[in-house]
């Protein structure tokens, strides 16, 4: 059976050959991992959080497909100086929208990219030792989405921080 290629747009095709802050960030404040339970791909969000709760830097590595680079990194560029909790409210149908749309089956790989996010702005509070009251108690679908493979996910990483 022959493979038919993903109706990708050119934007999508544009940022997955050259992602804009694609990488590890050795200076960030809080870093996530996330699994897709659906295809088993995994993402890092890294972020540089400053002491006004502003995002100064983000990147990420991705492990995934096309359309999961492109999503991370235009959601890397839209939250650039937003605070963390206008960061959190970036959904993913908007990014899906900001890249001009994505074939539907390749929707959960948005939803992966703000999964890792939501991850990484829900461990940071964590690690500062408070909540604000804007943050959700339970997880949200999209965190869930980045949970499920949790376990495989960090396994993944483990080994590649081995090869490295
Ligand atoms: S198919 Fe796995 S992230 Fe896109």
């Amino acid at each position: 059976m022959s493979r038919v290629p993903l109706p990708y747009n050119q934007k999508v095709l544009e940022l997955f050959r050259n992602p804009k802050n694609l990488g590890r960030m050795e200076d960030a404040t809080v870093s996530a991992v996330a699994g897709n339970p659906m295809c088993g791909d995994m993402i890092t969000f890294y972020l540089k959080i400053d002491d006004e709760e502003v995002i100064r830097k983000a990147s990420f590595e991705s492990y995934g497909c096309a359309a999961n680079i492109a999503t991370s990194s235009i959601l890397t560029e839209m939250i650039k100086n937003k605070t963390l909790k206008q960061a959190w409210n970036v959904s993913w149908k908007k990014i899906v929208e900001e890249i001009g749309g994505l074939p539907s089956i390749k929707f959960h790989c948005g939803i992966l990219a703000v999964g890792a996010l939501r991850r990484a702005i829900r461990k940071y509070y964590e690690e500062k030792g408070y909540t604000p009251k804007w943050l959700p108690k339970e997880l949200t679908f999209e965190e869930k989405q980045a949970l499920e493979e949790e376990e495989l996910a960090e396994r993944l990483a483990k080994r590649m921080d081995g090869q490295q």
